[in-house]
């Protein structure tokens, strides 16, 4: 057992080579990937680590490992049905964690704040309260001013919850759903309910949260041009302003990793018809993965190229320019629940011992993948200002990507784009333009 990622030493250096290769690699939405972070030796101080960091302006992102259910696609760091008293040692640990990193770190003011898992709709209004509450008390957030995002599914929501996160202060609601067909439910292992999913949507609606997000999936076996049209009309038709269309991977020691599925081959057909289906239904396209109509959000000053994100949970990771650290991961249900337990234990949250240290060469590779794996694209004013030297210097494999027809510079506002065909093989350029050593940190990793 090894990376998460199909990209391996043999893997070709030329763009070229590998978009015939595989043209779902691997989704970089993090550079470098977990699997690159390994046990810091000696511990860093959260202190120490934070010293560096322009903290005016960050993200607070708290992770709630916790299910209902384990789909048999998800690899995300969550386990299911924890009991009371686990749960209850968690939520503690995490306002244990709260409390000692913000004396450590003594931000300015968070910016924007998420909270994703996992389901964090899994806990129940009073826990989410008390939770909103203890992060405010050490954090200098106001919830009423800032975007707030929080992931639900739909088993676990009902009117009162969604009305107390509005009263909270949350802006914007992501569902899972997956799809709108029960055979390609069933081949994703996703046990849901029509009517559930019914009500959950028009309760949103009815809320009013400024942004409600879909996700569904495409690419199951099963799945055919007609069944994705009919997934992607019904979500429209459920009045989301944001969706997330996600391209399906089998991941090892998931529920359909075990039992042999696989992806089927047309996900790439099906990316185009997702996207064309939602640019003509007045959708506009922000990246591979994510369309969203206009509407009007709560502004946050966060820059996500240079501001800092802090990770509260287990499995949440945390973001300096310098260190990205988080407790360990793991996929198994065992390993899931060890990590959970000794984060649970542990009493002081003042020194990091898991992350990866990024190198000047790092912070280059994450700026540039960063900018163009999004509409907005790569700045190549604000790269020089940062690194005293052109994207193109610093990675001279840039170049392919123009010459392959990929991305696009131009010269007035000083951006590189990906073009519409370079949007379709993001998942083949984010991992093309990681670091052989970050690259080889994660092919020795081993997934537990
Ligand atoms: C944290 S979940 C969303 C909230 C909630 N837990 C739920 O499932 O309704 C994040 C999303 O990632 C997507 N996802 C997770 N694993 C995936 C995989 N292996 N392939 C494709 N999409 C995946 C799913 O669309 C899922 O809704
Ligand atoms: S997709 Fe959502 S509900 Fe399903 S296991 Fe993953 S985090 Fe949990």
């Amino acid at each position: 057992m090894t990376t998460q990622s199909p990209v391996g030493a043999d893997t070709p250096t030329l763009l070229a080579d590998r978009l015939v290769a595989d043209t779902f690699a691997g989704y970089a939405y993090s550079y470098p990937h977990k699997s690159a972070y390994r046990q810091l030796d000696p511990p860093v101080d959260v202190a120490t680590a934070w010293a560096q960091q322009d903290t005016s302006s960050i993200f607070l992102y708290t992770h709630l490992p916790f299910c209902e259910m384990r789909c048999g696609f998800c690899n995300l760091f969550t386990t299911i049905r924890p009991g009371e008293d686990f749960l209850s040692r968690t939520l503690a640990a995490i306002a244990r964690q709260s409390a000692d990193m913000a004396e450590a770190i003594r931000p300015g003011q968070v910016a924007t704040a998420a909270f994703g898992g996992g389901t964090p709709s899994f806990l129940d209004t009073e826990e989410l309260i008390t939770l909103f509450e203890q992060l405010a008390a050490t954090w200098p957030v106001s919830w009423a001013d800032i975007p707030v995002s929080f992931e639900i599914s739909p088993g676990t929501v009902d009117r009162a919850k969604l009305d107390e996160l509005h009263r909270l202060g949350v802006t914007r609601i992501s569902m899972g759903v997956q799809s709108f067909v029960d055979a390609e439910l069933k081949a994703l292992a996703r046990p849901q309910n029509r009517e559930t999913v019914d009500n959950a949507c028009a309760e949103i609606v009815d809320v009013g949260f400024d942004t409600f997000n879909l996700d569904l999936i495409y690419g199951m076996e099963n799945q055919t041009v007609d069944s994705w049209l009919f997934s992607l009309a019904e979500a429209v038709r459920r009045g989301p302003n944001d969706l997330y269309l996600y391209p399906l991977y089998v991941r090892e020691l998931t529920g359909m990793g075990r039992t042999g599925r696989v992806a089927g081959e047309h996900r790439r057909e099906l990316y185009r018809i997702g996207r064309d289906y939602l640019l003509d239904a007045g959708f506009t396209q922000r990246s591979m993965r994510n369309f969203q109509r206009p509407h009007e959000t709560a502004n946050s000053t966060y820059r996500c190229q240079e501001d800092g994100m802090i990770g509260l949970g287990p499995g949440a990771r945390s973001y300096t320019n310098r260190l990205h650290y988080s407790s360990e991961f793991a996929v198994g249900q065992k390993g899931v629940r060890n990590i959970i337990e000794a984060f649970a234990n542990t009493e002081s949250f003042t020194t990091i011992d898991h992350g990866v240290r990024l190198t000047p060469e790092d912070e280059e590779r994450r700026f540039v993948i960063q900018g163009l794996l999004q509409m907005e694209g790569l700045d190549e004013d604000a790269f020089c200002q940062r690194f005293g030297r052109s994207s193109v210097d610093a990675l001279p494999q840039l170049r392919e990507l123009r010459e392959l027809g990929l991305a696009e510079t131009t010269l007035d506002t000083s951006t590189t784009r990906l073009t519409t065909l370079g949007f379709e093989f993001s998942d083949v350029i984010g991992p093309w333009l990681y670091s052989p050593a970050v690259q080889a940190q994660m092919d020795s990793y081993d997934l537990v």
